[in-house]
């Protein structure tokens, strides 16, 4: 497993959402009361865009097709459904890493 640096805390904080890219991967991140989770930008079901999707507190519908997954799990919570691919984070002076 790798570290990337990816943003600083500054560029997230407005949105409080951003995609960033590794290797080919597409990734979003969210910032959440403090907290930095990531996921694979990409709806397992058809591809939405989980990052254009609608939050509710740590949850994100995907905008296609209204699967609802965990940002905290990955898990899909309204439908029996394959689980979005979770990436494990860190934030350290004000940086945002992803171990990928
Ligand atoms: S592509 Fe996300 S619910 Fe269908």
């Amino acid at each position: 497993m790798k570290l990337y640096k990816v943003a600083s805390l500054k560029e997230i904080q407005k949105k409080k959402k951003m995609l960033v890219n590794i290797n080919g991967r597409t990734i979003a991140i969210f910032l959440i009361k403090g907290e930095i989770l990531a996921v694979n930008n990409f709806c397992p079901h058809q591809g939405g865009s989980l990052y254009d999707g609608k939050m509710s507190r740590t949850n994100i519908t995907c905008p296609l097709h209204g699967r609802v997954y965990s940002l905290l799990t990955g898990k899909c919570i309204n439908i029996i459904g394959s689980p979005l691919e979770k990436y494990k984070t860190k934030i350290e002076n004000e940086e945002i890493f992803i171990f990928i």
